[in-house]
């Protein structure tokens, strides 16, 4: 019993171990605390020094003060350090709460002449991206990796509300849904045994969308979502390529029209930029005010936009009176590059834009046909959004049994399909969905250039780092 008594005593006694964001709450105020995290700043002022420390939990740092004789020199910017004492009122304006140390211990040391960060200095992203180890560390790539974990809770909490159930599509698949061959196929690393069979008796790759899996589910939930990993080996060192990027796809099962469809996409967009903007106020602030100014004026009016909605053919009208002076030339049957998608946005105003029904032979083999002849269009839909060009892609699938056979006959591709003919065959319904690039979206609401900046650890071609 006493034992027990002695262990009350010491918990009792034991100081409130706390994220640096809940420090903040001053409900904790006069109370001995511990926290750990690293240093941001490092300041020596007459008889005291002055801490920033910082855990990732939030943007903001903990000012923590104490006495000269708590100082040790191994207490440099960039250190890893665990800080005792009382949690007080601070003086200043600045923040409401500062530790006033007790005890001080250097965990882990950093060389501050070796560290790639200087104190007080603001680097820009492009700098940041030659340490991919190290940049989480800094104001503006944390911010960047709380909005990105808040943004992907966003995407699941509006597939949720909305009735939609999540589905895990495989990584490894023996199909090319999008038909472009931008495949990576995946196979053991066994040397020297040249005459191996497949791993999976066929060749296999990593997914370039979960799509044709999704649509196999929305034949029993109708509502289906999947957020995940995608990988297309594109040999491009654009600001909106990666070899490995997340993309969050839906596929809707009773769907008879793209405008049913494009409403969700909007709405999803909409929901999730809100709750982005809601959730990460301090974070996207960062971004906002010192990553990419008056980026937020750009957000508001999207938001506040009704996206207007063209199709292909006005497209192409609205880029031939252009007088601007494209690379690729714009005649109705061409792709769309980026710099014809950044047009058509501007043209609307800056605002996000869908375009609709594209030349059929541009889309993949799912797209469904629209009865249009001579132009022989598709249901497909693309939204293009400022600064980035094609955030979403998407279409209504071709449903019916004769007209798909057919398509897949033209391609030779009836054996390797017929599963996917079997959907049709077995209770098929009208149905369509989209995929949207996650990174591509948190460019679009933050306003950064380079989609290599907002992905924890980017792959491209000819770079592969840690
Ligand atoms: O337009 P995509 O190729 O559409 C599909 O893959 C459909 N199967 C999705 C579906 O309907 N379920 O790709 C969708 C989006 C693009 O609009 C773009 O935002 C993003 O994925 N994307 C990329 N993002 C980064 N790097 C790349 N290499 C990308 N390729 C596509």
């Amino acid at each position: 019993r006493s034992f027990l008594l002695r262990v009350r005593h010491y918990c009792d006694k034991a100081p409130l171990k706390l994220r640096i964001s809940q420090a903040f709450s001053t409900a904790d105020l006069g109370k001995s605390v511990k926290i750990q995290g690293w240093v941001r700043s490092v300041r020596t002022q007459k008889a005291h020094i002055f801490l920033h420390v910082n855990d990732g939990s939030s943007l903001q740092s903990l000012q923590v003060v104490a006495g000269a004789e708590l100082n040790d020199q191994l207490l440099t910017f960039g250190s890893a350090v665990e800080v005792t004492g009382i949690l007080k009122k601070s003086p200043h304006q600045k923040q409401a709460v500062e530790l006033e140390a007790q005890r001080i211990h250097v965990i882990g040391e950093c060389d501050p002449v070796d560290f790639p960060f200087k104190i007080k200095e603001r680097h820009n992203l492009e700098y940041l991206r030659q340490f991919p180890h190290l940049r989480c560390r800094t104001n503006a790539f944390s911010s960047l990796l709380r909005i990105r974990s808040e943004a992907t809770a966003a995407f699941h909490s509006f597939f949720k509300d909305n009735g939609f159930v999540q589905i895990h599509t495989p990584v490894i698949t023996s199909n090319d849904c999008e038909g472009a061959g931008e495949l990576f196929q995946v196979e053991p690393s066994s040397v020297g045994d040249a005459h191996r069979e497949f791993f999976f008796s066929v060749p296999a790759f990593l997914t370039v969308s979960g799509q044709l899996h999704l649509e196999v589910m929305s034949g029993a939930f109708s509502r289906v979502y999947t957020f995940g990993p995608t990988f297309r080996a594109e040999n491009s060192q654009s600001r909106r390529h990666l070899a490995e990027f997340y993309m969050v796809e839906a596929e809707l099962g009773f769907l008879r029209s793209l405008n049913d469809l494009t409403k969700v996409m909007e709405d999803m967009f909409k929901s999730t930029t809100e709750q982005v903007l809601a959730r990460c106020v301090e974070d996207v602030d960062l971004f906002h005010r010192h990553v990419t100014p008056g980026h937020r004026a750009s957000v508001d009016a999207m938001l506040k936009s009704s996206f207007p909605v063209m199709s292909y053919s006005e497209a192409v009208e609205i880029l031939g009176r252009s007088t601007e002076n494209f690379t690729f030339p714009v005649d109705w049957g061409c792709d769309l590059k980026t710099e014809h998608e950044k047009h058509l946005v501007k043209h609307c105003g800056n605002v996000p834009v869908f375009v609709t029904d594209y030349p059929y032979r541009l889309k993949p083999f799912y797209a469904r046909a629209n009865q249009d002849p001579p132009q022989n269009t598709a249901a497909a839909v693309d939204l293009l959004v400022p600064g980035v060009g094609e955030l979403c892609g998407g279409s209504l699938r071709e449903e019916r049994l004769d007209v798909l056979t057919a398509h897949l006959e033209d391609a030779g591709l009836e054996d390797t399909y017929d599963w996917y003919l079997d959907l049709r065959r077995f209770g098929s319904v009208p149905h369509g969905g989209f995929g949207l690039g996650f990174e591509r979206f948190l460019q679009c609401v933050l306003g950064v250039d380079n989609i290599k900046d907002v992905i924890p650890f980017p792959r491209y071609s000819h770079s592969c780092l840690l």
